[in-house]
């Protein structure tokens, strides 16, 4: 299917969205009582399914590669989840490299190629979240590379593909963009930035922060010249402790560290922990169930692409009507005194990552008001370090970011509308 082809995008049916919800943890509420929880950037609803592996696996205290049977079965869901990364990012090639937070993939990975590849410049895009601004910024200074920041477009939320034309040049040793952005929700044009960049210095190392835009869209890597990329399991339904990196061939061979008796492009580091790679096959099978929903097949990337381009249409149908409203309910761009930032109308180039400011109300005043509602929201705002950078690109001191995912439903999108409009009356 093409998504393309939904441009306001296509709701489930009320069934398939009532069976998708009750796949979810604390989907509707939690020990505190009920609540809509649109904070899914911070980090996602999780999957029973993940919660229920996780919690199964790791109260064996077998460890994988003894004699017994037990060690054998989480040698099997080790590699099961090993596979299951690259279904996500269709990796035919290159090393997977686990950490405990996606910021610790991008540190090591950027000094890794910081520390052995030649060049004057390291370019970087402004809307990055820290774990890949300053893994540039810190390698820069460490190896007295110039850097260079590309900035953002203020109408769309993403970075220009004419930003990197400007900045990178033959000097350049790394560009690092992320996919999606985690305060506007812009989709990056990542294909043509890289034919720029490739165009510009065909060896140039291009890195993608994919956190937030893989819950939302999908990686196809087969289709993609890049080195790095990255993942968050806690913001894709599954549990936190845990980042992902993928990098190429020629990146998994740059000198890291590693333990000496295994290939110079393995990564892994110390003892697995086959729990987290559970959670990483329920998120794989998650998906590849909802596309089982819609087509049949037996191979298991294709169920898994369908399955995300239904997530895809269902956030872009709930993003849309978060913006235009109901009929009976006004939409978001039109309820007086709200302001939808990086409003850009072509839904496609957006995740459902959406920030939004009160004319007459602080961002965390009003994120407050959504909580006392039972809404659950956060700001983005300056001085945070997480943010700072970030909105003061946009011209702007904060915004409010909603962050719903596809188990949210049409009628929390109204409760959300309901609430919004008595907020932009206070
Ligand atoms: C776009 C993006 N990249 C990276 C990260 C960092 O993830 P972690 O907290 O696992 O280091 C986040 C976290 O919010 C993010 O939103």
């Amino acid at each position: 299917m093409n998504t393309k082809d939904y441009p306001q995008g296509l709701l489930f049916s009320a069934e398939m969205q009532q069976r998708v919800r009750d796949r979810f943890c604390n989907v509707d509420s939690d020990s505190f009582g009920k609540r809509i929880f649109f904070e899914n950037s911070g980090g996602s609803l999780r999957l029973k399914s993940c919660i229920q592996a996780v919690a199964d696996v790791d109260s064996h205290p077998d460890c994988p590669g003894r004699h017994q049977a037990q060690a054998d079965v989480l040698d099997a869901i080790v590699k099961k989840g090993y596979d299951d990364l690259r279904i996500i990012f269709n990796a035919r090639s290159g090393a997977i490299v686990t950490c405990l937070s996606a910021s610790q993939v991008m540190f090591n990975i950027i000094g890794a190629i910081a520390n052995n590849v030649e060049g004057k410049n390291m370019v970087v895009s402004v809307l990055e979240h820290p774990s890949g601004f300053d893994s540039v910024e810190y390698y820069a200074k460490q190896t007295g590379r110039e850097l260079r920041v590309l900035n953002s477009n203020r109408n769309t939320g993403c970075i220009d593909v004419q930003e990197v034309i400007h900045n990178v040049d033959k000097d350049t040793v790394l560009l690092s963009c992320m996919y999606s952005s985690n305060t506007t929700g812009g989709v990056n044009d990542i294909p043509k930035m890289v034919q720029a960049a490739r165009a510009i210095k065909p060896d140039i190392y291009i890195i993608v922060d994919a956190v937030q835009h893989a819950p939302h869209g999908l990686i196809d890597l087969t289709k993609l010249d890049i080195d790095v990329m990255d993942i968050a399991p806690y913001k894709f339904f599954a549990c936190r402790g845990a980042g992902v990196g993928w990098v190429s061939d020629r990146c998994a061979k740059l000198p890291h560290n590693r333990i000496l008796c295994y290939g110079e492009d393995t990564w892994e580091l110390g003892s697995t922990a086959p729990h987290q790679f559970a959670g990483y096959s329920a998120i794989v099978d998650h998906v590849c169930w909802i596309g089982s929903q819609y087509i049949t097949s037996n191979d298991r990337r294709t169920l898994f692409e369908e399955g995300i381009h239904r997530i895809k249409l269902q956030e872009r149908g709930l993003l849309h009507r978060a913006l235009e409203g109901t009929g009976t309910l006004p939409g978001l761009r039109s309820i007086p005194g709200v302001k939808v930032i990086c409003d850009n109308p072509e839904l496609a180039q957006r995740d459902f990552i959406l920030p939004i400011i009160f004319a007459n109300l602080d961002v965390t005043v009003a994120t407050k008001e959504y909580i006392k509602r039972g809404i659950y929201v956060f700001e983005r705002k300056s001085p945070s370090h997480y943010s700072k950078r970030i909105v003061e690109s946009l011209g702007l001191d904060g915004v409010i970011r909603v962050s719903p995912i596809h188990c949210n439903s049409p009628e929390e999108i109204d409760a959300f509308l309901k609430a919004t409009i008595e907020i932009a009356q206070l």
